[in-house]
C-alpha cells in the first residue's frame, strides 16, 4: 500500500482487549493510568506512531514494543507520545514563593553543606532551572552564591536531552520577570534563549523512573519538587511515591507537591506548611 493512501485510512478502533493490554503496559512501566476517557488519546497517539512505522495493527505493534532491546528503543520513542510533558518556568508561583521563603529562612541559620534540590519529573528543564534561579536569587548577595545544586530526573530521554540543552523560545520566557531573564539567560543568534553556563553548571539531569525510587541514590535532599506527575497515577501509588520522597528528604527539608495531587496524605516525619495556596511539607528536624 502507498504510504499516502495508508495515511488517509480511517483509524481502526482498538478492541477492548487491545486497549486493556496497552493500558496495562503503560501503567506497569510508568505508573501513568490511561482511563476510559483518555482512550481516544491513546488510540490517536499509538496509531500516529504506527503509521510512521508502517505497522498495520495494534497487536503487531504491541509485540514490537515488548520485544527485547529493539522494543526498548521503540518504547522510548513511544513514551514521549503517551506522556504529558507540558511544563513552564515557575509553574505554580505560590510553590516558588514558599521555596524562596524557606531558603531565606535556611540562609539565616548559616550555610553548611550546599543545598540539594530535586525536581522529580523535570520534563524539558523549566522546573529544575526555576529551582536553580530561586536558589541563586536567595544566595545572590552572599559570599557563597553557588552553594547549591539541582537534580532534575525524568523517565523521558527526549525531555532530558532538551533539559540538558537548556535553550528555550522567547515565548517560554514571557511570564518570567525581565530581570531574571536578563540575569540567567543569554539570547542566541536564532532568537532563542540559553541558560547561562554559570547556572547550567549547577543543574544536572538524569533518567529516573519514579516507580524505581528504591534503587535511586537520592538522599538527604533539602528541597524536593514533585508537581504535575502524580496526577496521572493511581492513589495508592501516589502515596507510595510520596512516602519514598519523604524518606529522601534531609531533616528540616522541604517537599512541594502539586496542589490537589494527593488528598489526605500524611507522613509521621512531615509537618504540613501552613499556607493554603500550596501542598508542601517540611521534614522534622533532628
Ligand atoms: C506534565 S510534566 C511535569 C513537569 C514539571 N514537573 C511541571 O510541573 O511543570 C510530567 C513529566 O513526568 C514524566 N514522567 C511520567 N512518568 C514518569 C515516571 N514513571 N518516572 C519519571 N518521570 C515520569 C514525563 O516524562 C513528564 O516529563
Amino acid at each position: 500500500m502507498q504510504s499516502g493512501v495508508w495515511a488517509l485510512q480511517p483509524l481502526v478502533d482498538m478492541s477492548a482487549t487491545e486497549f486493556r493490554a496497552w493500558q496495562a503496559l503503560l501503567e506497569e512501566r510508568t505508573g501513568v493510568v490511561i482511563n476510559e476517557q483518555r482512550r481516544a488519546f491513546l488510540q490517536t497517539n499509538l496509531s500516529a506512531r504506527m503509521r510512521e512505522l508502517g505497522v498495520a495493527d495494534y497487536a503487531s505493534y504491541y509485540r514490537q514494543v515488548t520485544n527485547g532491546p529493539r522494543g526498548a528503543v521503540e518504547w522510548s520513542t513511544l513514551l514521549d507520545r503517551l506522556t504529558v510533558q507540558e511544563t513552564r518556568f515557575f509553574r505554580h508561583r505560590p510553590s516558588f514563593e514558599v521555596l524562596e521563603g524557606y531558603l531565606r529562612g535556611r540562609l539565616q541559620h548559616g550555610l553548611a553543606k550546599p543545598w540539594e534540590l530535586w525536581s522529580v519529573g523535570c520534563s524539558s528543564g523549566e522546573e529544575p532551572y526555576s529551582l536553580a534561579i530561586g536558589a541563586a536569587e536567595v544566595l545572590r548577595d552572599t559570599a557563597q552564591p553557588e552553594h547549591f545544586g539541582v537534580t532534575g530526573t525524568d523517565i523521558s530521554l527526549n525531555a532530558l536531552s532538551k533539559a540538558r540543552d537548556g535553550q528555550y523560545g522567547a515565548r517560554k520566557l514571557e511570564q518570567m520577570d525581565a530581570d531574571l531573564c536578563q540575569r540567567y539567560f543569554a539570547r542566541q543568534a536564532d532568537g532563542r534563549f540559553k541558560v547561562i553556563p554559570r547556572l547550567a553548571a549547577r543543574v544536572c539531569c538524569a533518567r529516573l523512573n519514579v516507580l524505581e525510587l528504591a534503587k535511586a541514590p537520592m538522599s538527604g535532599m533539602d528541597v524536593i519538587f514533585c508537581q504535575n506527575l502524580l496526577i496521572y497515577f493511581r492513589r495508592w501509588r501516589r502515596r507510595e511515591i510520596l512516602n519514598r520522597l519523604a524518606e529522601s528528604l534531609a531533616p528540616g527539608g522541604l517537599l512541594v507537591v502539586g496542589v490537589g495531587e494527593v488528598a489526605g496524605w500524611q507522613h509521621p516525619e512531615l509537618i504540613p506548611v501552613a499556607d493554603e495556596r500550596v501542598l508542601a511539607f517540611t521534614r522534622k528536624s533532628l
